[in-house]
């Protein structure tokens, strides 16, 4: 049965009666941009066919109470009385709280939810959440849907209610990604620009099963290094930086600080190469740039780690890989390929073999197509 099916009968076998509306919000992968969204700059992301589902119907009352599948749990808040305490249920109570504080009158609800999103895996698991319980109160309560603002606040919530200091991308490609494309996003203005895949090439999500604990300390870091080059230049953000300024100043930056500004700021022109050359459908050209940006992160940014250059290098040794890299914070997690559509199945297994040769460690492969943002699934409730 798949998810949509399942959290509908469960919610028909829980509360007597079909749900009213069944909503979703999708994980992501980045094709190309990291770490960039934190310094104003531009990120190419798509949103994957793995995604939180939740089916509800209003409650007259100030509660909201879900069942979670996937934990085998039932928990719930009231509107009135917001605590920060743990567990999956906070990603709803963080994005009610970022709401109300915005100024939306919300409705309690009563829902089942389930998702097939990794937890821990960087494919934006809590992102997802945010914005499946940010559509679903924008459903109950009845004020309409903005992309970018609900992006926004479901960073709030990751920001000031979860405490990870995350950047934009995550939320804004689960609130406003688009079936068969990638989006362009510039992170200071957070105008998009959808771009098609590139004909006959898969992405695939190559997760090397391994989980840093260290990726807050050391994504704090970098924030703070990349702010303290900023500054330096007297700018808002490295955004503001071009490599020829850089260059012109090398000799007054520490090698770190150096390297690290180097990282953004060659990154940030790859992003936008790479959204050009996707419109040409040149597949050859985009895994390039994908290879570029692994480099960088490896030896500039040093947000790689053993196991990810490990299945990098898996993939690029297969036929039909045009390009991989590793994606999202990084020191674990996924690396992402762009593979020629007849050769991906043979791709998938040489890769596996090779890194579990190499490593001794299993890795999850997906093959991952495109699709909408957080939405409200039509007809659910018919
Ligand atoms: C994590 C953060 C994003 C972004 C990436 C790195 O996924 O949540 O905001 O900074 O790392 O590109």
């Amino acid at each position: 049965m798949d998810l949509q099916s399942r959290v509908s009968s469960e919610f028909t076998q829980r509360h007597g009666s079909p749900p009213t509306a069944i909503v979703r919000a999708p994980g992501r992968v980045n094709l190309i941009g990291e770490h960039t969204d934190y310094n104003d700059g531009f990120v190419l992301p798509m949103a994957i066919d793995r995604a939180i589902w939740i089916a509800l119907r209003p409650r007259p009352d100030r509660l909201v109470a879900v069942h979670s599948l996937d934990f085998d749990e039932t928990a719930e808040f009231d509107l009135d009385r917001l605590e920060k305490q743990a567990g999956w249920i906070e990603y709803l109570k963080g994005v009610a709280w970022a709401l109300q504080d915005a100024g939306h009158t919300l409705a309690g609800f009563e829902a089942v939810v389930a998702g097939d999103v990794p937890i821990g895996a960087g494919l934006s698991s809590s992102a997802a959440w945010e914005l499946a319980a940010a559509r679903a109160f924008a459903v109950v309560s009845g004020f309409a849907w903005n992309a970018a603002q609900m992006a926004l606040l479901g960073q709030r919530a990751e920001n000031k209610w979860v405490g990870m200091n995350c950047g934009i991308m995550d939320q804004m490609i689960s609130a406003a990604g688009l079936a068969d494309h990638a989006l362009l996003i510039d992170c200071r203005s957070l105008a998009t620009q959808s771009v098609p895949l590139p004909p006959g090439v898969v992405v695939v999500v190559l997760d090397t099963a391994t989980r840093r604990g260290l990726v807050d300390s050391a994504y704090n870091e970098r924030r703070s290094q990349c702010e303290a080059v900023a500054k330096f230049f007297g700018v808002k953000a490295l955004r503001d930086v071009t490599l020829d300024q850089l260059n012109g100043k090398r000799d007054q930056l520490n090698r770190t600080a150096y390297r690290r500004a180097l990282h953004v700021i060659s990154e940030n022109d790859r992003t936008r190469q790479a959204a050009e050359v996707m419109k040409r459908g040149d597949a050859i050209e985009l895994g390039q740039l994908m290879q570029l940006s692994h480099m960088s992160l490896r030896d500039d940014f040093e947000v790689s780690s053993r196991e990810l250059n490990i299945i990098v290098e898996c993939a690029e040794h297969q036929t039909g890989c045009y390009g991989a890299r590793m994606t999202g914070a990084g020191f674990g997690g996924c690396a992402v390929a762009l593979v020629r559509l007849d050769a991906a199945a043979a791709f998938s297994a040489g890769v596996a073999a090779e890194y579990e040769d190499a490593t001794g460690l299993k890795p999850n492969i997906y093959i991952c197509t495109a699709t909408n943002g957080a939405e409200v699934v039509p007809g659910a409730n018919e």
